[in-house]
Order: structure tokens, then sequence, then C-alpha cells
């Protein structure tokens, strides 16, 4: 419906980096700081929904009384704990950046030194969104993210409709003030009915506001 408050709904947001072993010291993982999911907690919590956000190591962590907090590290991990919460939820969030591939096999000890190059052989993780996307019923809003470096709308409306997302945030590493660490973000929001608004750099708690107001006008009854 047009038009819905936020207060007392249940909202889960993936926010923050994952983190793939390779051995006991050494692991894959990206450059999220876990801001704009923290601003997207937030804004939720401002507005009165009960929030759950499963946060990966090192990020952010947001404030409010009614934000409660798990911390994961691996995407296996991360999945499995929105997995926990996703059947209770009515809107959920992927913000977090999530590693595609992980080592394969993760070694015991620290992997010493020797020839001249080494090889690390991975493997495909789940994909949190994707999975719980199948699982998605009639009144329960997914939205997710796009970070992309070229034919970025092409890829995030491929992602809209592959993961079953009702609206899916694009940022592009090629704008200045969008993407990682930074305080500000440049976002295009794509709804599954065709709904298209491209913000300018704005502060991500503002960008957060934004996607809210987005999220209520999607036609669907939560
Ligand atoms: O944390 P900050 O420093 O503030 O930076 C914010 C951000 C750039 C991390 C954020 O705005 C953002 O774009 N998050 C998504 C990054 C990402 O992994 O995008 P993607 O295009 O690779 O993934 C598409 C969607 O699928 C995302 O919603 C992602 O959370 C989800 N995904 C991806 C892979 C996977 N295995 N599981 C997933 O759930």
């Amino acid at each position: 419906s047009i038009s819905k408050s936020f207060q007392g709904k249940k909202v889960l947001i993936t926010s923050g980096p994952t983190q793939e072993a390779i051995d006991p010291v050494r692991f894959i993982s990206n450059h999220s700081s876990g801001k704009m999911g923290a601003a997207l907690a937030e804004a939720f919590a401002n507005q009165g929904a009960d929030v759950h956000v499963v946060l990966g190591h090192g990020a952010i962590r947001p404030h409010g009384s009614n934000i409660h907090i798990v911390q994961v590290k691996s995407t296996l991990e991360m999945y499995e704990a929105a997995k926990e919460y996703h059947h209770k939820m009515d809107i959920c969030i992927f913000a977090a950046a999530v590693a595609d591939y992980s080592p394969k096999n993760i070694a015991k000890e620290k992997i010493k030194k020797a020839g001249e190059g080494m090889t690390i052989e991975l493997v495909k993780n789940i994909d949190i969104a994707g999975t719980l996307g199948q699982e998605k019923s009639p009144h329960q809003i997914h939205v997710g993210f796009a970070l992309e470096t070229e034919n970025e709308a092409f890829h995030a409306k491929e992602k809209l409709m592959k993961k079953n997302f009702d609206m899916i945030v694009l940022n592009s590493m090629k704008e200045a003030g969008a993407g990682f660490q930074l305080d500000t973000n440049k976002v295009t929001l794509f709804s599954k009915n065709g709904n298209e608004q491209t913000s300018e750099v704005l502060p991500k708690a503002q960008i957060a506001q934004l996607i809210l107001q987005q999220i209520k006008q999607l036609p669907v009854e939560i």
C-alpha cells in the first residue's frame, strides 16, 4: 500500500564486509565499512521499526534501543544468521558486501612462504540475498544493493530480477562521492514496478531516508 508506517515492522539488514579465511592469520575481504547499513538501521529504528542487523566483522555498529546486532565473519555465518530471522521479517535490506568466492580449504596452520608463486583455489559462496529471495512471501519486501564499475544500470536491473528483489540500490564506483568508506553516497533506485530515481551526492543518512521513502511507494502489503 502507499504510505506505510514502519512502526512495529520487523526489518533485517545485512551490513559490512564478509571475511573468508585462508589460514588462521589471513582472509579475503573487501572495503565495506558498514556505514551505509548503519545509516539504514538507524533510519528504520527512528521510524519505529524493530531492526536486526547481521554485521560483518569490524563494521560500524548502528545505535538505537530497538536495534539488535548479530556479529558474523564469513558469508556462511552471515547467511545462517540472516536465515534465522528471514521468515519473521517484513523487510530485508541486503547492504553487506559479500564475497562471491572463498578458499576451498582453510589451512589449519599458517601457510609458510615457499615458492615464487602460489595459488589459492576458490569455490563459490552461497548467495544470501538470492537464496532468501526464493523463500520470499508476497508480504515481504526485499531490497538489494548493486556495487558496479561498468554497465551499471544493466547489471543492477539484472540483479533486481535474478535475486527477486522488490527494489535495488545501485551505487557506482565511477561516481565521485559514492561507495565504500565515504560518509556520502550517490545512488539510483530501480523498483520492480519500473520506478527509477537518481539521487545527488548526499550523506548516507539522507540516502537511507530516500530508500525508506521509496520502500513506502512499493506495491507490497506488508
Ligand atoms: O559499507 P560502506 O563502506 O558504507 O559501503 C556501502 C556499500 C558500497 C558496501 C553498499 O552501498 C553496497 O553497495 N553493498 C552491496 C555490495 C555488493 O556486494 O554488491 P554486489 O553487487 O556484489 O551484490 C548484489 C547484492 O547481492 C547485494 O545486495 C549483496 O548484499 C547481495 N549478495 C551478494 C553476494 C552474495 N554471496 N550474497 C549476497 O547476499
